[in-house]
């Protein structure tokens, strides 16, 4: 990890994704999907949309946890930011692109199919905790959360080097 502060590294982190996001949808405008020529680009969109995944999540785990006052808002919009990168995340892992910055496995590549099941698994899960997460049910959201946390862990023990 970098010694930025956090908040700078998530604004740094956030233009690169609009950037990128910006170019997915000009692509799309075309018909194409997304490749990225540079390994360096593939790297530092998927660490960047991971980071967001994590800073979303780990806000709400403190909220589950009650470390941190529940805000059924703030909730809520994390939930749809989880929604949104979990259903973008795969982009960053389409060819096998590694940097010695990545942390990513090159079995992610050898077991695409698995690899791309558990990225659905993520993004299904987040969808179910979006819902909960509406309706303000704590039973619920605690359960969903945890499941959602199950996705991060059995795609990262197999696909994730520490
Ligand atoms: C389908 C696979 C998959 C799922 C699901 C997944 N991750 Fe990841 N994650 C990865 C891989 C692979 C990397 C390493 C990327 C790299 O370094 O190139 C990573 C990296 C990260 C990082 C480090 C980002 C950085 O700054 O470099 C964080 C934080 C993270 N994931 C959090 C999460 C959380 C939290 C969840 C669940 C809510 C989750 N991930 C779900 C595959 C996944």
């Amino acid at each position: 990890m970098s010694s930025e502060p956090q908040n700078e590294r998530v604004d740094k982190l956030m233009r690169k994704i609009i950037c990128a996001g910006l170019a997915v949808l000009a692509l799309n405008a075309s018909g194409h999907t997304l490749t990225l020529d540079k390994d360096e680009d593939a790297v530092e969109l998927r660490q960047a949309q991971m980071h967001l995944v994590g800073t979303y999540f780990s806000e709400m785990g403190a909220m589950v946890k009650g470390k941190k006052p529940y805000d059924a808002v703030t909730f809520s919009a994390n939930a749809d930011r989880l929604v949104a990168l979990s259903g973008w995340a795969h982009e960053g892992f389409t060819q096998k692109q590694l940097t010695r910055d990545s942390k990513a496995k090159s079995e992610i590549w050898e077991k695409k199919m698995d690899f791309d099941h558990k990225m659905k698994a993520f993004h299904e899960q987040a969808l179910k905790l979006q819902q909960v997460a509406e309706k303000r049910d704590m039973d619920a959201i605690k359960s969903s959360f945890k499941k959602a946390g199950d996705t991060c862990g059995s795609c990262h023990k197999p696909y994730k080097n520490k």
